[in-house]
């Protein structure tokens, strides 16, 4: 029998990608996807129970609220999720590797290419909300956080990635207004996923950056998607961050990964070589292909 790996948030963008890949790159494992409906992560007793039945021995904690703007709205409920089940997580799994997801918003964006050592400072609820929770994950020894940039692919919803949600928008008819100003390390679910399973596998814990490894503003991230999506090209407006009136927004989260790159077995590419090597026709833009020169710089 294999052991069981718990991975929470199976429906979302990232867990998604992790069931899906699990067959090719964690044969050693039994993942075991849990959605909502499996089980309510602030529902301690049936958290309880289902840990007790299925014994899991090793947990890649993917379930959030993962929208900063459902954050702000609701704090309650983000720190609920966030912090409160992955908390519930950690103790259940304390003698077990647990692999947390926090964020590149847990900086203020004002200094780009952080390092893992560098200071956090969050400027919003939800990178708060992943401050507080990365500390009580790595307050464990044998457990992993991952600090994660922006992140691109496709769900079963449709829903769940920026990319879905420029194309929905550019989809209604919408303009895109894209800040030339604001920079961030975008990354395929499918490279996220990839670096995960070989971490398990490597049974390492700590502190680690996931990003891209181009930093773009988002500007430009809307015009390498164009090349694979032209419906996008005409609704493409730069913009400036300055004059933008909503919440405060972090400027520049780019991520220095080398901590995690060392312990990879492939180079993690950013977004415009993905897309520009992408070109295998009935290949989804998304998926990894089965040879790894797809992400080969
Ligand atoms: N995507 C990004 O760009 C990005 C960037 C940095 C960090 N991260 C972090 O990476 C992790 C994965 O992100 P993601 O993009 O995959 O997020 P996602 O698509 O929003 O998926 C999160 C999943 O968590 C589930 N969930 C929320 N509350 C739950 C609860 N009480 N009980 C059970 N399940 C619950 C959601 O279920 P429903 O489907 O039912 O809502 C959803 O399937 C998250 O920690 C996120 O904060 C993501």
């Amino acid at each position: 029998m294999k052991p069981v790996v718990w991975i929470t948030g199976a429906g979302g963008l990232v867990g998604s990608y992790l069931m899906r890949t699990a067959s090719r790159w964690a044969l050693d494992w039994d993942a075991r996807g849990l959605t909502r409906q499996d089980v309510d992560l602030t529902d301690e007793t049936a958290v309880r129970r289902l840990w007790q039945e299925h014994q899991p021995t090793a947990v890649i904690h993917c379930a959030a609220i993962s929208r900063p703007a459902v954050c702000e709205q609701d704090p309650e409920l983000a720190t609920k999720i966030n912090v409160g089940a992955t908390a519930l997580l950690a103790s259940l799994a304390s003698e077990v590797p647990l692999l947390f997801f926090s964020s590149d918003q847990v900086f203020d964006g004002r200094q780009g290419w952080y390092v893992e050592t560098d200071r956090i400072n969050p400027i919003n609820r939800y990178g708060e909300t992943k401050a507080v929770a990365e500390k009580i994950v790595l307050s464990n020894p044998r457990h992993t956080v991952i600090r994660l940039a922006l992140t691109a692919g496709t769900s079963a919803t449709g829903d769940r990635s920026f990319v879905e949600d420029m194309r929905r928008s550019a989809g209604q008819g919408h303009d895109l207004t894209l800040f030339t100003d604001e920079f961030r390390c975008p990354v395929p679910a499918a490279v996220v996923a990839r670096a995960v399973w070989e971490l398990i596998g490597l049974k390492r814990s700590g502190l680690y950056h996931l990003g891209g490894a181009e930093r773009l503003s988002r500007m430009e991230i809307g015009e390498a998607l164009a090349m694979k999506y032209p419906e996008l090209a005409s609704r493409l407006q730069p913009g400036s961050v300055t004059a933008y009136r909503g919440p405060q927004r972090p400027p520049d989260l780019s991520m220095c990964c080398d901590k995690i790159q060392r312990l990879l077995s492939f180079p993690i590419p950013g977004l415009r070589s993905w897309l520009m090597t992408s070109t295998t026709p009935g290949t989804e833009v998304w998926d990894y292909p089965l040879t790894s020169s797809r992400v080969c710089s």
